[in-house]
């Protein structure tokens, strides 16, 4: 397994483009399912969970051609051609879901536009139990009948979904994701009440009108659905990706250093902004994209707790605290949307950092400086942490278990090399 190599402590000075979100784009691979024309994506992120999609949605008889990177030296991303006319199996297997949770995202599209599914339940995950009860009951109110079997989803709707009044008691990305998808092709009006309101919801639901759905409430926490006959050819461009913006954010804060995140959009992220400000982080909207500068011994501490959007976002959560680690003062970080979600603090511990955990809330002292070590995480966003303290730390870092950077931060040691990190991938066996 590869590793990465960190020696801390250079200031980052440069620009790091900022990808296609991966959390948009994996519904809105899934939308292809909706349609027997084809739906062209582009700025998609080349990283392992698109492959994932890719394979679940190939497996399953989508075509998908490969239209090359988009002009523009790659920085605006993959183009792919998903054309859904040729599927021949409606079954997402338990060897894929597995590997991504967010297969899931395909049981609303198959059950809307074939009447039928059967989806590998995805088990827990490091973060939490993660369960998709809410994804089921809203398909239940729009008439899906639902057997768990064998570790499955068998889902049907013999005489298609119908429109209804979805109210979900949580509010969950995913969930309202694949019912906003399911209800473009149930019969009659479909009101989706306590929607997540995430910036790759928007991005669903703006693609899926240009794909010929009538939506209205974009970017509320109330959708409503009038259901079409059919979906039609379309051509939609990848939201930037606000996770990969903030960590790269943190970045530059915590190294004292002045990097413009090319693409970057602040709207997207204004929760974060605002607490990154009152650390101390200067962070300017310009032309090309978001400017982000800091004095060193400029970082102060500050508070944050975790929310469904606009609120803090969990995705920042394990990022932000390695920012409180080496910021003057205490820190408070609460997370509230995940149950297991301070994996990161251990191995932040081990690197010196002064962190102590009471139930959903993390207390964080600043430390004058993080030592290198020995680390590895067990998800995507804790695993980020990681490099960020590395960047910071006297001496050097290695993590481990870099296939979970792999699934959402494209060519990360390459971005942080071309502003002065001394970072480096050892490829490994196996
Ligand atoms: C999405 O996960 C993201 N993944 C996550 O990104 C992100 O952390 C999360 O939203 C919250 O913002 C993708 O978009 C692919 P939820 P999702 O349903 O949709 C509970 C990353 O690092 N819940 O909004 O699975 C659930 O357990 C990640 O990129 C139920 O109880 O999240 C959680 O506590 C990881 N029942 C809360 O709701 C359900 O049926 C929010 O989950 C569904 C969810």
């Amino acid at each position: 397994m590869d590793k990465i190599i960190i020696r801390g402590g250079n200031r980052l000075v440069g620009t790091i483009p900022i990808g296609g979100a991966k959390n948009a784009a994996l519904p809105l691979m899934a939308a292809a399912l909706l349609s027997d024309e084809p739906l062209r994506l582009s700025n998609l992120p080349h990283l392992a969970d698109i492959s994932t999609m890719a394979h679940l949605l190939s497996d399953m008889g989508v075509s998908i051609a490969m239209d090359g990177d988009a002009p523009d030296g790659g920085h605006m991303g993959r183009v792919f051609a998903l054309d859904a006319s040729t599927l021949n199996s409606t079954t997402a297997p338990y060897e894929l879901v597995r590997r991504m949770r967010a297969s899931i995202l395909v049981l609303g599209p198959l059950l809307a536009r074939h009447g039928h599914a059967r989806v590998s339940l995805p088990g827990g995950c490091a973060i939490g139990t993660r369960p998709v009860d809410l994804h089921l009951k809203a398909l239940q109110t729009m008439g899906a009948e639902i057997e768990l079997t064998e570790g499955y989803i068998d889902a049907t709707a013999p005489n298609g979904l119908q429109g209804g009044h979805v109210l979900f008691s949580n509010i969950t990305v995913g969930g309202t994701e694949n019912i906003l998808m399911a209800a473009t092709l149930a019969k009659g009006e479909t009101v989706i009440a306590n929607a997540a309101r995430e910036p790759e919801v928007t991005d669903l639901a703006h693609c899926l009108v240009a794909m010929g759905a009538k939506i209205e409430g974009i970017g509320t926490d109330t959708l409503k659905v009038q259901g079409v006959e059919k979906l039609h050819a379309a051509e939609h461009a990848v939201v930037p990706d606000r996770i990969e913006m903030g960590s790269y954010a943190v970045a530059a804060a915590i190294t004292g250093g002045n990097v413009l995140l090319q693409g970057g959009r602040a709207d997207l992220l204004e929760s974060v902004i605002d607490v990154m400000r009152e650390a101390g982080v200067d962070i300017q909207d310009e032309k090309e994209g978001l400017r982000v500068q800091c004095t060193p011994g400029n970082l102060k501490g500050f508070d944050a707790m975790t929310e469904p959007y606009p609120g803090f976002p969990t995705d920042m959560q394990a990022q932000m605290m390695v920012l409180a680690s080496v910021a003057g003062g205490a820190s408070m970080l609460t997370e509230t949307i995940f149950e297991n979600r301070f994996m990161h603090v251990p191995e932040l511990v081990r690197m010196g950092a002064d962190i102590n955990v009471h139930g959903r809330s993390a207390i964080v002292r600043g430390v004058e400086k993080l030592s290198g070590a020995q680390v590895m995480a067990t998800d995507l966003r804790a695993s980020s942490s990681l490099v960020l303290a590395g960047l910071v730390a006297d001496g050097e870092t290695v993590i481990n278990r870099v296939y979970h950077l792999d699934r959402g931060y494209e060519r990360l040691e390459k971005k942080l090399a071309d502003c002065g990190a001394e970072i480096e991938r050892v490829r490994g066996e196996g």
